[in-house]
């Protein structure tokens, strides 16, 4: 596996990798790589014979009193991991490379991100937006894989590539758990065992409304109320928001159908977590 971290050794490499015909997929990452990370490399290489992750703690999206600081961060862990996952060329830029001084333009979502995650962290997406936007530029990859985990993200992502042209295939991998349902996420890594077990909750929650769904019942908000009542019963996690939502526009609905989204965020502790599922 090779590694860059300058803008013009990118562009070398993946020039060299053009010139012998070959596709190019890319995987965004922010690092702290688990499974979930490792199963959007497996998809890329399905997809293209040169895979390139990026790996990047992005400051531009996280707000002021977030967990930029203390975000886990393991160069050479992470590296085994993507070398053994078959990672080609692993892409390490500095923040002074990505953000030189006097850099201020942005990519600003709309509609798409006015709830959920957009609202409970204000300019979050703008900074992925515009983030991932650079990565296309600079990489100009064939495909790029992300995962159904960070769905709004995800839904985002697709809006700026239809909405801006970036001649760019998105692929979605859908959400690696652990056996016992709870979705893999660099920020577990802040929880102690008996926060492991109370954050169960936001998979539990969601499992119990599919099973409600899938016993007929389509109201959303019954299904709202099945996980509600779940968050009841563990005190100890909050629910940030709970969303029943329409996969293209993310606005609510009132009645839960195949491909209607279930979204829910939490703290446990001083740990955000978000989760989802879709129904069918
Ligand atoms: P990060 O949180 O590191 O996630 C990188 C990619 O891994 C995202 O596409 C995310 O959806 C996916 N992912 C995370 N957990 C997963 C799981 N359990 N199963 C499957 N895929 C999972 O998302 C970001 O970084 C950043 O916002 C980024 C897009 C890199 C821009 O900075």
């Amino acid at each position: 596996m090779n590694r860059v971290t300058s803008i013009p050794d990118l562009r070398a490499w993946v020039h060299a990798a053009r010139r012998e015909g070959h596709r190019i997929a890319l995987v965004p990452t922010m690092g702290a790589l688990h499974e979930g990370h490792l199963s959007l490399v497996t998809a890329a290489r399905k997809l293209a014979p040169r895979v390139i992750m990026s790996l990047f703690v992005n400051p531009l999206q996280f707000g002021p009193g977030e967990d930029f600081e203390r975000y886990p961060r393991d160069v050479e862990r992470d590296a085994k991991l993507a070398e053994a996952a078959g990672v080609d060329l692993l892409y390490l830029p500095t923040v002074a490379a990505m953000y030189p001084p006097g850099a201020e333009m942005r990519v600003v979502p709309g509609r798409t991100a006015e709830h959920w995650e957009g609202e409970v962290r204000p300019g979050h997406f703008t900074g992925v937006l515009t983030v991932v936007a650079k990565f296309f530029n600079q990489v100009q990859p064939d495909v790029a894989v992300f995962g159904q985990k960070d769905i709004q993200q995800l839904t985002l992502i697709r809006r700026m590539v239809a909405d801006l042209d970036f001649p760019i295939e998105v692929v979605s991998v859908p959400t690696v758990r652990e056996t016992d349902g709870l979705a893999l996420s660099s920020r577990n890594a802040y929880l102690d065992p008996v926060a492991r077990k109370h954050a169960l909750v936001l998979s539990q929650g969601l499992v119990s409304a599919r099973k409600a769904w899938e016993g007929g019942e389509k109201r959303a908000e019954s299904l709202q109320n099945v996980i509600i009542a779940a968050f009841n019963a563990v005190p100890e996690a909050t629910l940030q928001y709970l969303a029943i939502v329409d996969p293209l526009t993310l606005q609510s609905v009132e009645t839960a159908e195949v491909g209607t989204i279930i979204a829910v965020a939490a703290r446990v502790g001083s740990t955000r977590l978000i989760d989802n599922i879709i129904l069918g």
